[in-house]
């Protein structure tokens, strides 16, 4: 993007700037629900790490809220734990709802409008005993879920996300076979998808009945799959099935309410049509794929550019490329369904923060790009405040904008940290600012002089 008559790339009025979180990545002592359990088991996270106390949001979160304001944030989006809200099969505890409630209040306090999602990867034991998503009964379940949450926080929140990634969810428990419950190429997979996109659409009515003007969407991984050669007609067969597989068949089943092959064919469910008020993305790098015969990867195998820059986490593997160009297309791509976007994740591990700066802002100015192009962005939610507990990769991806010693809960800002806290009170980006903090970006941003 070439702006050379311009000192500041600008974000429209009223643009919401601030980071993501999930509950169990951050609150602590999560121990009723399935993560908690398989974590203490010996071999199942990286280094034997385990979430334990976390960032101990449960106790404290209101300190990390009041480090959000001085940083000028004027969003959070923050997950509620369905295993604290529902300990067991319908009993509900309101000290736990009323934990939130003083979370969602501090928030409005601060002048941050919280956005809230219900389900983040993690389920109540119970209702993992009972066979969790395979099972047709967790769409009651989650109803009556969503019910009592939704009525306690209504008055605390307009922003809601029903499901968080379905499709990771589902390709890491059922598919790759790496998370919880632990199962490679299950047939079940697919009941579990259905299951999460008739869960969204129960989820998105239930909400509306209690709350007529909430806005819901789900949050879903956008990976933006490109044909390894554009020229050959099988990379871009397969480039095409994994976007129907991992986007199409959500997106346009909740918005005509037909849920298509593989999940269904064509089965009409009217609480799915119409059901996203926004689209939730969660972007964090492209992917090339190249055919292959094999089914089971759908006939597609992923790899990254071969000069591409990658993230220098020093993981065990490779965790994203650079592709911020990626995130322009997903956004004009997504126009097509005629409702606002909300970028509800985008982040890298990099606990140097020797790369973060510059991937930070250069995704920023595409997605600038995209509005000044005619997208109807409304947020952008780094992902992720403090270091908080990665998963199957526990402390060892370091994604926070501060940096967070879990032992000491010691926090010290990284420089993407104050620079992000910039770019939020300008709500923009300066030609000044990018002279700071990644001055080789200056030209293919301002232009020359
Ligand atoms: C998830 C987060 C996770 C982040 C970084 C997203 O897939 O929603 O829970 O921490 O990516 O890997």
């Amino acid at each position: 993007m070439n702006e050379a008559d311009s000192n500041m790339l600008q974000f429209p009025q009223g643009f919401l700037w601030g980071t993501a979180t999930s509950a169990h990545q951050v609150e602590g002592n999560n121990t009723n629900n399935q993560w908690w359990e398989w974590e203490q088991l010996p071999g199942k996270v990286w280094n034997g790490d385990r979430s334990a106390l976390a960032c101990d949001w449960w106790r404290s979160a209101e300190q990390d809220f009041a480090r959000m304001q001085q940083m000028h944030f004027n969003t959070h989006r923050l997950s509620i734990e369905w295993s604290r809200v529902e300990p067991q099969p319908g009993q509900f505890d309101p000290a736990a709802i009323d934990r939130y409630r003083e979370m969602l209040s501090d928030l409005h306090t601060r002048g941050m409008r919280p956005m809230v999602t219900l389900h983040h990867f993690t389920n109540p034991l119970w209702l993992e005993r009972a066979g969790g998503w395979e099972q047709p009964e967790v769409l009651t379940r989650f109803q009556g879920y969503v019910r009592y949450a939704v009525s306690a926080l209504h008055d605390l929140c307009d922003l809601w996300l029903t499901v968080n990634e379905p499709l990771v969810y589902l390709a890491q428990g059922w598919f790759r076979g790496i998370w919880p419950p632990e199962k490679p190429l299950a047939p079940a997979a697919l009941r579990v998808y259905r299951h999460l996109l008739l869960a969204h659409g129960i989820g998105y009515q239930t909400i509306h009945s209690l709350q007529p003007e909430a806005n819901v969407g789900a949050a879903l991984a956008i990976r933006h799959f490109q044909p390894s050669n554009p020229q050959r007609r099988l990379d871009r067969l397969a480039a095409g099935i994994k976007r129907y597989v991992g986007e199409d068949v959500w997106l346009r089943s909740v918005a005509d309410g037909r849920i298509r092959l593989p999940l269904g064919v064509n089965d009409y469910h009217h609480a799915l049509a119409h059901s996203m008020d926004f689209i939730g993305v969660n972007y964090y790098t492209s992917d090339l794929v190249r055919f292959t015969p094999d089914p089971r990867p759908l006939f597609g195998r992923e790899h990254y550019a071969p000069d591409a820059e990658f993230s220098d986490s020093g993981w065990r593997g490779i965790y994203s490329q650079f592709a911020p160009e990626g995130l322009y297309e997903v956004v004009r791509e997504l126009e097509c369904y005629d409702v606002p976007i909300y970028i509800t994740e985008n982040g890298l591990p990099d606990s140097d923060d020797d790369q973060r700066p510059r991937w930070l802002l250069a995704h920023l100015s595409q997605l600038h790009r995209a509005i000044r192009a005619g997208s109807d962005v409304r947020s952008y939610y780094h992902w992720t405040f403090t270091d908080n507990f990665e998963w199957s990769e526990g402390w060892g991806l370091r994604f926070g904008l501060i940096d967070l010693d879990p032992a000491t809960q010691v926090r010290t800002v990284r420089p993407s940290g104050h620079m992000m806290a910039e770019i939020a009170a300008a709500n923009g980006i300066s030609r000044d600012l990018v002279s700071r903090y990644a001055p080789e970006l200056l030209a293919p941003l301002f232009g020359q002089s």
